[in-house]
């Protein structure tokens, strides 16, 4: 396959994943069933889960100089990532999520940035060095905003597509980074904090969209969690339903839809199927454990299409 590479910029942290029956209230000490150390980082998530469906996938981002940098770094490289340009940085460790996973499937995550917190201009030039020829720059905002808003301008400028995942949530988005995205793909809470008012079905994701548009994102593509994704691009909105599917645990699900949809846009699919590559992608994430340790290769996705009929 000739398909034009993938950039991602973006975190890398190890995630400390405990298994409990509940998730602790505050103040509440619980016993859980296992623990377990996976690779995962929104961008990192995101480099694999392109990788995996076979296209080509350079990670711009850092790492500690430390065990767990070693093994994030050597993850990516066995997943067929590029890992050239993320720099092992020699003063900061690497960045860990610290994970809980109940019995529902929920969880909570928190992140301590380490490394992916250092990320500067030098980075910066190196996502520039890797746009030429590249069909995306997927972005989150697990590393410092300047840094995502000067990639994301470079690409703009440069007619490479951005697709930006604005998660965690934030608020505080600058102007000047709207205008830059061709892609966005919040989910119902992420979307809630963007536009200042409760997102949670494709009605109120339509009006959401309507907001962001006025920003200046291209298209904006509204995941909804079981319930399907809510798209609006400049010429027309649709609603594709979700794949119905025992989650076990929907870490990194987001992350798998991104790399999905980035993988088929990367071949020349149209943004309606490459929902539905995002869509597989993430579904089937969410079946097994883990962020990384969960992210299907690309025959299990086609079978997976095939057995829906897509
Ligand atoms: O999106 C899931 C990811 O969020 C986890 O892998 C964790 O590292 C946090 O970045």
């Amino acid at each position: 396959m000739n398909a034009p590479h993938v950039v991602v910029f973006g975190s890398i942290n190890m995630d400390l994943v405990a298994r409990t029956p509940s998730l602790p209230v505050p103040g509440e000490t619980l016993l859980g069933y296992s623990f377990a150390t996976i690779p995962g980082g929104k961008g990192a998530n995101q480099a694999v889960a392109v990788a995996r469906l076979h296209i080509p996938t350079v990670m711009v981002g850092r790492v500690g100089n430390d065990g767990f940098g070693q093994a994030l770094l050597a993850d990516l490289q066995s997943a067929e990532v590029n890992t050239s340009d993320v720099l092992v940085d020699e003063t900061t460790a690497s960045g860990v999520a610290m994970i809980a996973v109940d019995d529902r499937s929920e969880n909570h995550i928190i992140v301590i940035s380490g490394a992916n917190g250092q990320i500067e201009a030098i980075d910066v030039n190196r996502v520039i060095q890797r746009l030429p020829g590249a069909a995306a720059l997927l972005l989150q905002f697990e590393i410092p905003l300047p840094a995502v808003l000067a990639a994301a301008q470079a690409a703009h400028q440069a007619r490479v597509r951005v697709i930006l995942d604005p998660a965690p949530a934030r608020s505080d988005m600058p102007a000047e980074l709207y205008a830059c995205v061709n892609i966005m793909t919040p989910n119902a809470v992420e979307a809630s904090k963007l536009v200042a008012f409760p997102v949670h079905d494709p009605t109120t994701a339509a009006q959401a969209a309507t907001v962001l548009h006025q920003r200046g994102v291209e298209t904006v593509v509204i995941k909804l969690g079981a319930t399907g994704v809510f798209c609006a691009t400049p010429d027309e909105s649709f609603f594709i339903p979700a794949f119905a599917v025992k989650a076990v645990d929907t870490v990194a699900a987001g992350d798998a839809f991104n790399g999905g949809m980035a993988a088929a846009l990367s071949e020349g699919l149209s943004i309606r199927q490459a929902i539905v590559w995002g869509a597989a992608t993430g579904a089937l994430s969410a079946t097994k454990a883990g962020a990384q340790s969960s992210l299907p290769d690309r025959a299990t996705v086609e079978t997976f299409l095939k057995q829906h009929d897509r």
